[in-house]
């Protein structure tokens, strides 16, 4: 017989196949049971019955949910069933019968689900969700391809911090003593823009963040990018094309996940340049006017970017912050000292800070001072400051940590559903 997968059901309509997959959900009346069979494609309703099937219709009928089966019938189209499409059952194969599974139709807290990772990427819901990160990744590559980027792989043992000294996890490294797992890629990207112009790197980064947020992860992947002769202006411009860009194709590739995740996509879809571009000390202003007392010169907390981003019906850049509160490689604002040409990008509907991007300064004595003034050891910058010695040129780039993007395109309330298998502080398990 046949095998096809469930998505395939449309063309294969009157025709006997097979299909291999697991038991989602069973009701039995009497002398039918329908089986809601999932194989990874799509999920169909198997109907079963004991003239059909003989003795195996009474396994059939207590078979425990997430049994995995092998079944054979013919493909009849039916508008009322999940799925659109039904089975007419003639020959069931159970692969394995399952044990009771733990996650059942009551309500499970969040630690339960966590502690049962393994089990609950199973559940419709959860499903969606990675399906709808996989094409935002696909999209991201494919930006970055149709426009001219190379991918450079960098790597995750480093010698070096890239954004903070304060969250590093570190690696006992043989003879050479502690390394530490890579923050960010973007160095590394740094130093393949004279050979490649324009690069990107695309995995996962760590952080010893000791906040317990909805928005936090300790192990996260980003999609970074770097282009030569690219100034602040233009590095916006990018990330506006770029984010529009894998928010309409994403929602219109995943809409029908979407929809099962009750996603109203009004707002995303309003994801076209240009964004809106505040000032650190506009957003300073906004917030006392709500009512905080922040000071000029404070970080702006999670808390901070949801205020703001509540007044914006689209994304918003928060540009030139001040320097003490970035990274050491931002380049100085030359009409504002203080200042550095960065700009943090806040989703709307409260969501937050979801890419993080700047000029790099490439004045070498400016940089080695900066390095310097921030307590770090420059014989272990040599290699990054050598590349403002050789053909130094204006550059740009920015980083999209890619569970806040899911979580904000799929409307989750935190970044751990967002991810296959989530590391947070108090969670590396499973
Ligand atoms: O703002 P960040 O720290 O910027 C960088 O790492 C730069 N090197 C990027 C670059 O210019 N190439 O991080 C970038 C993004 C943030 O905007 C956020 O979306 C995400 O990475 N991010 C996190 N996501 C989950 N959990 C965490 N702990 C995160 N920290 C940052
Ligand atoms: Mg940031």
């Amino acid at each position: 017989m046949e095998q096809c997968s469930i998505s395939e059901f449309p063309a294969q309509e009157g025709k006997t196949v097979t299909i291999k997959g697991w038991v989602a959900n069973r009701r039995s009346s009497g002398k039918v049971s329908f089986l809601i069979i999932r194989d990874g494609s799509g999920i169909c309703q198997g109907v079963v019955t004991k003239q059909d099937l003989g003795d195996v219709y009474n396994e059939v009928k207590k078979l425990p949910l997430e049994s995995s089966v092998i079944a054979t019938g013919t493909v009849v189209q039916e508008t009322k069933a999940p799925g659109g499409y039904e089975m007419q059952i003639q020959a069931l194969d159970i692969v394995h019968k399952a044990d009771e599974f733990p996650i059942g139709k009551k309500e499970h807290g969040p630690d339960f689900l966590l502690s049962h990772r393994h089990l609950w990427v199973r559940s419709a819901r959860q499903a969606a969700i990675l399906r709808v990160r996989d094409a935002l990744i696909r999209n991201i590559r494919e930006y970055f391809y149709n426009n001219g980027f190379t991918l450079v792989d960098t790597p995750i043992f480093t010698t070096t911090y890239g954004e903070d000294s304060t969250n590093l996890f570190s690696v006992d490294y043989f003879d050479l003593g502690k390394v530490y797992l890579a923050q960010t890629g973007q160095l590394y990207l740094e130093a393949t823009l004279p050979a490649l112009g324009k690069v990107y790197c695309l995995g996962p980064t760590f952080r010893a963040e000791l906040s317990k947020t909805r928005r936090h992860l300790t192990e996260f992947w980003m999609a970074e990018a770097e282009v030569a002769f690219c100034d602040h202006k233009e590095n916006l411009a990018l990330q506006e094309d770029f984010v529009s860009y894998i928010v309409q194709k994403t929602i219109k590739e995943k809409a029908s996940e979407l929809v099962y995740l009750e996603r109203d996509t009004m707002q995303l879809e309003k994801t076209t340049p240009p964004f809106h571009r505040i000032s650190y000390d506009e957003a300073i202003s906004l917030l006392r006017k709500k009512g905080s007392d922040i000071q000029w010169g404070a970080d702006l907390g999670g808390d901070d970017e949801t205020i703001i981003t509540k007044l914006f019906d689209k994304p918003v850049f928060i540009e030139n912050y001040p320097k003490k509160t970035k990274a050491f490689y931002m380049k100085q604002d030359p009409d504002r000292p203080e200042c550095v040409l960065c700009a943090d990008l806040l989703a709307p509907e409260g969501y937050g800070e979801i890419i993080g991007g700047s000029q790099r300064e490439d004045n070498y004595d400016v940089l080695l001072n900066t390095i310097k003034d921030n307590q770090l050891d420059p014989d272990r910058y040599k290699w990054y400051l050598d590349l403002r010695q050789y053909g130094s040129v204006p550059h740009s780039g920015f980083g999209l940590g890619i569970e806040r993007c899911v979580a904000w395109i799929c409307g989750l309330k935190h970044v751990r559903e967002a991810i296959p298998f989530p590391r947070m502080i108090y969670r590396a398990y499973p």
